[in-house]
Protein backbone atom coordinates (compact mmCIF):
# COMPACT_ATOMS: atom_id res chain seq x y z
CA UNK A 1 0.00 0.00 0.00
CA UNK A 2 1.40 3.31 -0.78
CA UNK A 3 1.07 6.69 1.00
CA UNK A 4 0.74 10.13 -0.74
CA UNK A 5 1.08 13.45 -0.20
CA UNK A 6 -0.58 15.51 -3.05
CA UNK A 7 1.81 19.19 -2.98
CA UNK A 8 -1.04 21.31 -4.87
CA UNK A 9 -4.20 19.26 -4.53
CA UNK A 10 -6.64 22.22 -4.23
CA UNK A 11 -5.65 22.63 -8.29
CA UNK A 12 -7.72 21.93 -11.15
CA UNK A 13 -4.69 18.63 -11.90
CA UNK A 14 -4.46 18.51 -8.26
CA UNK A 15 -8.27 17.72 -7.92
CA UNK A 16 -8.07 15.63 -10.62
CA UNK A 17 -5.23 13.75 -8.75
CA UNK A 18 -7.77 13.46 -5.83
CA UNK A 19 -10.73 11.66 -7.76
CA UNK A 20 -8.53 9.15 -9.25
CA UNK A 21 -6.14 7.86 -6.22
CA UNK A 22 -9.31 7.29 -4.19
CA UNK A 23 -10.45 4.98 -6.34
CA UNK A 24 -6.89 3.15 -6.51
CA UNK A 25 -6.84 -0.08 -4.91
CA UNK A 26 -2.94 0.41 -3.38
CA UNK A 27 -3.37 4.18 -1.96
CA UNK A 28 -3.90 3.72 1.57
CA UNK A 29 -3.64 7.53 2.47
CA UNK A 30 -3.92 10.91 0.93
CA UNK A 31 -2.81 14.20 2.28
CA UNK A 32 -3.25 17.22 0.72
CA UNK A 33 -1.76 20.31 0.78
CA UNK A 34 -2.49 23.74 -0.79
CA UNK A 35 -1.47 27.43 -0.32
CA UNK A 36 -4.64 30.30 -0.29
CA UNK A 37 -6.52 27.22 0.74
CA UNK A 38 -4.85 25.94 3.91
CA UNK A 39 -6.93 24.88 6.32
CA UNK A 40 -10.04 24.41 4.42
CA UNK A 41 -11.78 21.59 4.44
CA UNK A 42 -11.81 19.72 0.49
CA UNK A 43 -15.52 19.82 0.55
CA UNK A 44 -15.53 23.64 0.67
CA UNK A 45 -13.13 23.79 -2.05
CA UNK A 46 -14.55 21.20 -4.16
CA UNK A 47 -18.18 20.83 -3.14
CA UNK A 48 -18.67 18.13 -6.18
CA UNK A 49 -16.43 16.30 -4.58
CA UNK A 50 -18.93 15.31 -1.67
CA UNK A 51 -19.68 11.65 -1.43
CA UNK A 52 -16.83 10.96 -3.79
CA UNK A 53 -13.74 10.94 -2.35
CA UNK A 54 -13.32 11.31 1.45
CA UNK A 55 -13.32 15.36 3.09
CA UNK A 56 -10.06 16.19 4.49
CA UNK A 57 -8.40 19.47 5.71
CA UNK A 58 -5.94 20.76 3.83
CA UNK A 59 -2.73 21.06 4.75
CA UNK A 60 -0.19 24.19 4.15
CA UNK A 61 2.73 23.37 2.03
CA UNK A 62 4.84 25.31 4.58
CA UNK A 63 4.12 22.01 6.55
CA UNK A 64 5.07 19.10 4.26
CA UNK A 65 6.53 16.18 6.15
CA UNK A 66 8.48 12.94 4.98
CA UNK A 67 5.81 10.68 6.08
CA UNK A 68 4.60 9.81 2.80
CA UNK A 69 6.00 7.11 0.01
CA UNK A 70 5.42 9.41 -2.75
CA UNK A 71 4.46 12.64 -3.39
CA UNK A 72 2.70 14.39 -6.65
CA UNK A 73 3.68 18.12 -6.74
CA UNK A 74 1.17 20.03 -8.85
CA UNK A 75 2.14 23.64 -8.43
CA UNK A 76 3.00 26.31 -10.41
CA UNK A 77 6.02 26.95 -12.05
CA UNK A 78 9.59 27.44 -10.51
CA UNK A 79 7.58 26.13 -6.83
CA UNK A 80 8.32 22.49 -7.41
CA UNK A 81 12.00 23.68 -7.12
CA UNK A 82 11.41 24.42 -4.13
CA UNK A 83 10.16 20.86 -2.43
CA UNK A 84 11.81 18.27 -4.62
CA UNK A 85 15.55 18.45 -3.92
CA UNK A 86 14.29 17.68 -0.18
CA UNK A 87 12.15 14.98 -1.08
CA UNK A 88 14.59 13.21 -3.11
CA UNK A 89 17.08 13.51 -0.57
CA UNK A 90 14.83 11.89 2.30
CA UNK A 91 14.77 8.85 0.01
CA UNK A 92 11.24 10.00 -1.26
CA UNK A 93 9.74 9.43 -4.63
CA UNK A 94 8.61 12.65 -6.52
CA UNK A 95 6.40 12.76 -9.72
CA UNK A 96 6.15 16.62 -11.02
CA UNK A 97 3.16 17.31 -13.26
CA UNK A 98 4.80 20.86 -13.81
CA UNK A 99 7.16 22.07 -16.11
CA UNK A 100 10.37 22.56 -13.83
CA UNK A 101 12.34 19.15 -14.41
CA UNK A 102 11.03 18.34 -17.48
CA UNK A 103 13.80 19.96 -19.70
CA UNK A 104 17.42 18.41 -19.62
CA UNK A 105 19.60 21.68 -19.14
CA UNK A 106 19.24 24.61 -16.68
CA UNK A 107 19.95 26.67 -19.59
CA UNK A 108 17.18 25.65 -21.45
CA UNK A 109 15.05 26.01 -18.62
CA UNK A 110 16.02 29.71 -17.74
CA UNK A 111 16.29 30.45 -21.70
CA UNK A 112 11.94 29.53 -21.42
CA UNK A 113 10.88 29.64 -17.75
CA UNK A 114 13.39 32.91 -16.64
CA UNK A 115 14.17 31.25 -13.36
CA UNK A 116 17.36 30.14 -12.44
CA UNK A 117 17.02 26.34 -12.05
CA UNK A 118 18.24 25.52 -8.58
CA UNK A 119 18.76 22.02 -9.07
CA UNK A 120 20.38 20.85 -12.19
CA UNK A 121 21.76 17.81 -11.60
CA UNK A 122 18.03 16.40 -11.30
CA UNK A 123 17.41 17.21 -14.68
CA UNK A 124 20.04 14.30 -15.67
CA UNK A 125 18.70 11.91 -13.10
CA UNK A 126 14.92 12.31 -14.06
CA UNK A 127 12.95 10.31 -16.28
CA UNK A 128 10.58 12.07 -18.84
CA UNK A 129 7.38 10.21 -18.36
CA UNK A 130 5.59 10.00 -21.58
CA UNK A 131 3.87 6.67 -20.11
CA UNK A 132 2.75 5.37 -23.68
CA UNK A 133 6.44 5.37 -25.26
CA UNK A 134 8.36 4.03 -22.81
CA UNK A 135 8.54 0.50 -22.95
CA UNK A 136 11.47 -0.07 -20.19
CA UNK A 137 10.39 -0.28 -16.63
CA UNK A 138 11.10 2.01 -13.95
CA UNK A 139 13.78 0.64 -12.00
CA UNK A 140 15.67 2.79 -9.28
CA UNK A 141 13.80 6.22 -10.53
CA UNK A 142 13.10 8.68 -7.86
CA UNK A 143 11.73 11.21 -9.88
CA UNK A 144 9.04 11.41 -12.82
CA UNK A 145 8.72 14.52 -14.69
CA UNK A 146 5.13 14.18 -16.11
CA UNK A 147 4.75 15.55 -19.81
CA UNK A 148 3.28 18.66 -20.70
CA UNK A 149 -0.79 18.51 -21.97
CA UNK A 150 0.17 19.75 -25.41
CA UNK A 151 3.21 17.51 -25.68
CA UNK A 152 1.56 14.51 -24.38
CA UNK A 153 -0.77 14.85 -27.20
CA UNK A 154 1.79 15.70 -29.58
CA UNK A 155 4.64 13.49 -28.92
CA UNK A 156 2.43 10.12 -28.64
CA UNK A 157 1.29 10.81 -32.23
CA UNK A 158 4.97 12.27 -33.90
CA UNK A 159 7.16 9.95 -32.47
CA UNK A 160 6.32 7.00 -33.84
CA UNK A 161 6.61 8.25 -37.56
CA UNK A 162 9.43 10.74 -36.75
CA UNK A 163 11.69 8.02 -34.64
CA UNK A 164 11.46 5.57 -38.04
CA UNK A 165 11.11 8.40 -40.84
CA UNK A 166 13.63 11.18 -39.21
CA UNK A 167 15.89 10.93 -43.08
CA UNK A 168 12.86 10.99 -45.42
CA UNK A 169 11.06 14.38 -43.63
CA UNK A 170 11.47 17.94 -44.99
CA UNK A 171 9.67 19.70 -41.98
CA UNK A 172 6.74 19.24 -39.40
CA UNK A 173 4.61 21.74 -38.25
CA UNK A 174 2.02 20.98 -35.29
CA UNK A 175 -1.33 23.55 -34.62
CA UNK A 176 -2.61 22.09 -31.49
CA UNK A 177 -5.85 23.72 -29.43
CA UNK A 178 -6.72 23.22 -26.07
CA UNK A 179 -9.49 24.00 -23.34
CA UNK A 180 -9.34 26.79 -20.84
CA UNK A 181 -8.79 24.87 -17.83
CA UNK A 182 -5.41 24.33 -19.46
CA UNK A 183 -4.48 27.53 -17.76
CA UNK A 184 -5.10 26.35 -14.50
CA UNK A 185 -8.08 27.91 -11.61
CA UNK A 186 -6.65 31.39 -11.27
CA UNK A 187 -8.66 33.86 -12.59
CA UNK A 188 -7.55 35.72 -15.95
CA UNK A 189 -9.42 37.75 -17.55
CA UNK A 190 -8.70 36.57 -21.35
CA UNK A 191 -10.03 33.54 -19.87
CA UNK A 192 -13.33 35.09 -18.96
CA UNK A 193 -16.48 32.92 -20.34
CA UNK A 194 -17.26 36.68 -22.10
CA UNK A 195 -14.23 36.71 -24.20
CA UNK A 196 -14.00 32.86 -24.75
CA UNK A 197 -17.61 31.82 -25.73
CA UNK A 198 -17.66 31.55 -29.21
CA UNK A 199 -14.31 32.27 -29.67
CA UNK A 200 -10.69 30.82 -31.11
CA UNK A 201 -7.55 32.33 -30.55
CA UNK A 202 -3.50 31.40 -31.05
CA UNK A 203 -1.42 32.59 -28.43
CA UNK A 204 2.04 32.21 -27.18
CA UNK A 205 3.29 31.87 -31.08
CA UNK A 206 6.89 30.48 -31.34
CA UNK A 207 7.09 31.24 -28.02
CA UNK A 208 5.08 28.44 -26.37
CA UNK A 209 7.03 26.95 -23.20
CA UNK A 210 6.05 23.20 -24.03
CA UNK A 211 7.84 23.91 -27.83
CA UNK A 212 11.33 23.11 -26.58
CA UNK A 213 10.01 20.19 -24.43
CA UNK A 214 8.49 18.53 -27.67
CA UNK A 215 11.59 19.09 -29.79
CA UNK A 216 13.82 17.82 -27.17
CA UNK A 217 11.98 14.63 -27.24
CA UNK A 218 11.90 14.18 -30.92
CA UNK A 219 15.21 15.27 -30.89
CA UNK A 220 16.01 12.45 -28.92
CA UNK A 221 14.14 10.40 -30.81
CA UNK A 222 16.73 11.11 -34.16
CA UNK A 223 14.01 13.76 -35.45
CA UNK A 224 16.34 16.55 -37.08
CA UNK A 225 14.77 18.97 -38.57
CA UNK A 226 12.54 21.83 -38.81
CA UNK A 227 9.65 21.94 -36.63
CA UNK A 228 7.00 24.77 -35.55
CA UNK A 229 4.28 24.35 -33.16
CA UNK A 230 1.17 26.83 -32.44
CA UNK A 231 -1.43 26.73 -29.53
CA UNK A 232 -4.66 28.23 -29.51
CA UNK A 233 -7.53 28.87 -27.35
CA UNK A 234 -10.84 26.79 -27.62
CA UNK A 235 -14.16 28.02 -25.95
CA UNK A 236 -14.43 24.63 -24.13
CA UNK A 237 -13.48 23.95 -20.71
CA UNK A 238 -11.42 20.51 -21.14
CA UNK A 239 -9.59 19.21 -23.91
CA UNK A 240 -6.04 19.47 -26.03
CA UNK A 241 -6.16 18.56 -30.17
CA UNK A 242 -3.15 18.68 -31.82
CA UNK A 243 -2.23 17.99 -35.74
CA UNK A 244 0.71 17.84 -37.04
CA UNK A 245 1.44 17.92 -40.81
CA UNK A 246 4.49 16.22 -41.55
CA UNK A 247 6.35 16.97 -45.28
CA UNK A 248 8.33 14.77 -47.08
CA UNK A 249 11.04 13.65 -49.11
CA UNK A 250 9.60 10.92 -50.78
CA UNK A 251 6.48 8.79 -51.09
CA UNK A 252 5.71 6.97 -47.85
CA UNK A 253 2.52 4.44 -47.92
CA UNK A 254 -0.14 5.12 -45.64
CA UNK A 255 -0.83 1.03 -44.99
CA UNK A 256 3.22 1.45 -43.84
CA UNK A 257 2.45 4.21 -41.90
CA UNK A 258 -0.37 2.56 -40.50
CA UNK A 259 1.19 -0.49 -39.67
CA UNK A 260 4.18 1.27 -37.97
CA UNK A 261 1.32 2.60 -35.45
CA UNK A 262 -0.38 -0.48 -34.94
CA UNK A 263 2.87 -2.09 -33.97
CA UNK A 264 3.59 0.51 -31.65
CA UNK A 265 0.11 0.56 -30.04
CA UNK A 266 -1.78 -2.52 -30.74
CA UNK A 267 -1.19 -3.76 -27.42
CA UNK A 268 -1.03 -0.30 -25.58
CA UNK A 269 -3.81 0.04 -22.76
CA UNK A 270 -4.38 3.95 -23.61
CA UNK A 271 -3.63 4.64 -27.11
CA UNK A 272 -6.11 4.04 -29.28
CA UNK A 273 -5.47 3.95 -33.16
CA UNK A 274 -8.63 5.54 -35.12
CA UNK A 275 -9.85 5.24 -38.97
CA UNK A 276 -11.39 8.90 -38.88
CA UNK A 277 -9.83 11.90 -37.42
CA UNK A 278 -10.61 11.29 -33.22
CA UNK A 279 -13.38 13.97 -31.83
CA UNK A 280 -12.40 15.77 -28.58
CA UNK A 281 -15.80 14.42 -26.79
CA UNK A 282 -14.14 10.78 -27.20
CA UNK A 283 -11.54 11.36 -24.39
CA UNK A 284 -12.37 13.68 -22.19
CA UNK A 285 -12.55 12.25 -18.68
CA UNK A 286 -10.67 9.64 -20.02
CA UNK A 287 -6.63 8.80 -19.83
CA UNK A 288 -7.11 7.59 -23.40
CA UNK A 289 -5.25 9.18 -26.39
CA UNK A 290 -6.91 8.79 -29.84
CA UNK A 291 -4.50 9.09 -33.13
CA UNK A 292 -5.21 9.37 -36.81
CA UNK A 293 -2.80 8.83 -39.18
CA UNK A 294 -3.22 9.95 -42.75
CA UNK A 295 -0.84 9.95 -46.15
CA UNK A 296 -1.22 11.19 -49.71
CA UNK A 297 1.22 13.31 -51.97
CA UNK A 298 4.11 13.12 -49.61
CA UNK A 299 2.09 14.69 -46.83
CA UNK A 300 1.20 13.06 -43.49
CA UNK A 301 -1.68 14.33 -41.17
CA UNK A 302 -1.26 12.75 -37.58
CA UNK A 303 -4.26 14.07 -35.60
CA UNK A 304 -4.82 13.42 -31.81
CA UNK A 305 -6.39 14.20 -29.06
CA UNK A 306 -6.71 13.76 -24.78
CA UNK A 307 -8.25 15.13 -22.03
CA UNK A 308 -5.44 17.74 -20.97
CA UNK A 309 -6.58 16.98 -16.89
CA UNK A 310 -6.27 13.46 -16.97
CA UNK A 311 -3.75 11.94 -19.97
CA UNK A 312 -2.33 15.66 -20.08
CA UNK A 313 -1.49 15.45 -16.23
CA UNK A 314 -3.27 13.41 -13.42
CA UNK A 315 -4.10 10.72 -15.33
CA UNK A 316 -0.37 9.93 -16.97
CA UNK A 317 0.83 10.82 -13.50
CA UNK A 318 -1.12 7.74 -11.60
CA UNK A 319 -0.20 5.52 -14.93
CA UNK A 320 3.30 6.83 -14.01
CA UNK A 321 3.13 5.92 -10.56
CA UNK A 322 2.07 2.39 -11.44
CA UNK A 323 4.52 1.83 -13.67
CA UNK A 324 7.19 3.50 -10.83
CA UNK A 325 5.46 0.60 -8.00
CA UNK A 326 5.72 -2.28 -10.18
CA UNK A 327 1.62 -2.31 -10.38
CA UNK A 328 -0.66 -2.96 -13.13
CA UNK A 329 -0.96 0.62 -15.37
CA UNK A 330 -4.40 0.22 -15.99
CA UNK A 331 -4.82 0.71 -11.65
CA UNK A 332 -7.45 3.60 -11.08
CA UNK A 333 -7.47 4.70 -14.24
CA UNK A 334 -9.62 1.28 -16.34
CA UNK A 335 -11.34 -1.35 -15.00
CA UNK A 336 -8.49 -4.05 -15.41
CA UNK A 337 -10.94 -6.33 -17.10
CA UNK A 338 -11.99 -3.85 -20.00
CA UNK A 339 -9.33 -4.21 -23.05
CA UNK A 340 -7.87 -1.46 -25.36
CA UNK A 341 -9.71 -1.57 -29.00
CA UNK A 342 -7.78 0.08 -31.85
CA UNK A 343 -10.02 0.41 -34.36
CA UNK A 344 -9.17 0.30 -38.40
N1 LIG B 1 -4.27 22.49 -16.07
C1 LIG B 1 -3.78 21.60 -16.94
O1 LIG B 1 -4.43 21.19 -17.90
C2 LIG B 1 -2.39 21.04 -16.74
C3 LIG B 1 -1.97 20.01 -17.57
C4 LIG B 1 -0.67 19.50 -17.43
C5 LIG B 1 0.18 20.05 -16.50
N2 LIG B 1 -0.25 21.08 -15.72
C6 LIG B 1 0.70 21.65 -14.75
O2 LIG B 1 0.28 21.26 -13.44
C7 LIG B 1 0.59 22.30 -12.52
C8 LIG B 1 -0.71 22.69 -11.81
O3 LIG B 1 -1.62 23.18 -12.78
P1 LIG B 1 -3.13 23.52 -12.42
O4 LIG B 1 -3.78 23.84 -13.71
O5 LIG B 1 -3.72 22.49 -11.55
O6 LIG B 1 -2.93 24.88 -11.56
P2 LIG B 1 -3.93 25.57 -10.54
O7 LIG B 1 -5.32 25.15 -10.79
O8 LIG B 1 -3.61 27.03 -10.58
O9 LIG B 1 -3.47 24.98 -9.09
C9 LIG B 1 -2.25 25.37 -8.51
C10 LIG B 1 -2.05 24.64 -7.20
O10 LIG B 1 -0.80 25.06 -6.64
C11 LIG B 1 -1.00 25.57 -5.32
N3 LIG B 1 -0.08 26.70 -5.12
C12 LIG B 1 -0.04 27.89 -5.77
N4 LIG B 1 0.98 28.64 -5.34
C13 LIG B 1 1.61 27.92 -4.38
C14 LIG B 1 2.73 28.15 -3.54
N5 LIG B 1 3.41 29.31 -3.58
N6 LIG B 1 3.09 27.16 -2.68
C15 LIG B 1 2.41 26.01 -2.59
N7 LIG B 1 1.33 25.73 -3.36
C16 LIG B 1 0.94 26.68 -4.24
C17 LIG B 1 -2.45 26.02 -5.30
O11 LIG B 1 -2.90 26.02 -3.94
P3 LIG B 1 -4.16 26.89 -3.46
O12 LIG B 1 -5.30 26.51 -4.34
O13 LIG B 1 -4.37 26.43 -2.05
O14 LIG B 1 -3.77 28.32 -3.55
C18 LIG B 1 -3.10 24.93 -6.14
O15 LIG B 1 -3.28 23.76 -5.38
C19 LIG B 1 1.21 23.44 -13.34
O16 LIG B 1 2.60 23.35 -13.30
C20 LIG B 1 0.72 23.17 -14.75
O17 LIG B 1 1.58 23.67 -15.74
C21 LIG B 1 -1.52 21.58 -15.80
Amino acid sequence: MISIGIIGGSGYAGKKLVEILTQHPFVKELTIYGNSTAGQQLYSVFPDLAGKTPDCTIVSAENVSFEHDLYFLSLPHGQALKFIPALIENGKKAIDLGGDYRLDTPEIYEKWYKLKHTSPMLLKEKIYGLADFIDSNYDGVSLIANPGCYPTATLLSLLPFTSRFAEDIVSVSTVAYSGTSGAGKTPKAEMLMSEMHGNVRAYNVNAHRHQPEVLQMLNKNGFDSPYSFTTHLLPVATGIYATSSIHLKKDISESEVIGLYEKKYGNSNFVRMRSLPPNLNWVVGTNFCDINVSVSNRVAVITSTIDNLVKGAAGQAVQNMNKLFHLDERLGLLHTGEKNVSIY
